[in-house]
């Protein structure tokens, strides 16, 4: 048999490469940084952060049952409510826009923000 043949069989009977899994959604894997910290189950508050189920449109420090800093409630009663434009900046930068809060910096490109907000937002 031509060696070229044994290739060809080689080829035509090689089993195609399993489906590779969809990728996660970029927002979902951006969420595995906050994950150690935050669960994503309605008024799951025991972790060291609230639970972020809802949180776009929620007054800051708002979710009862979690033990907010004094900062983060004082900023709730000011009127400080999360949407975009206020998580994307808390997360770029916690204590400079909540001097006081317990949040350690997390770190993340801009796009990564941007993705984990859109995420967040999609988890009703
Ligand atoms: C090391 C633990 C930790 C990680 C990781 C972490 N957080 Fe937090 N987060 C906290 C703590 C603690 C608070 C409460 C802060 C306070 O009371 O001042 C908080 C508060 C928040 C709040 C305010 C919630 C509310 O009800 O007012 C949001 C929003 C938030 N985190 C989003 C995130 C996101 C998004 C990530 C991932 C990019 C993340 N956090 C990662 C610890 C963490």
């Amino acid at each position: 048999m031509p060696l070229y043949w044994l290739l060809l069989t080689a080829v035509l009977t090689t089993p195609p490469a399993p489906q590779s899994a969809p990728a996660p959604d970029p927002g979902e894997r951006a969420f595995q940084r906050c994950a150690a910290c935050h669960s994503m189950r309605a008024n799951d508050h025991d972790n060291p952060g609230p639970s972020l189920r809802g949180v776009l449109g929620r007054r800051a420090g708002g979710a009862s049952g979690f033990a907010y800093s004094d900062a983060l409630k004082a900023a709730g009663r000011r009127g400080m409510v999360w949407d975009e434009r206020t998580l994307e900046r808390y997360l770029a930068d916690p204590v400079a826009v909540v001097p006081g809060t317990d949040m350690p910096y997390q770190g993340g490109s801009a796009a990564e923000r941007a993705a984990v907000i859109a995420w967040l937002r999609r988890q009703r």
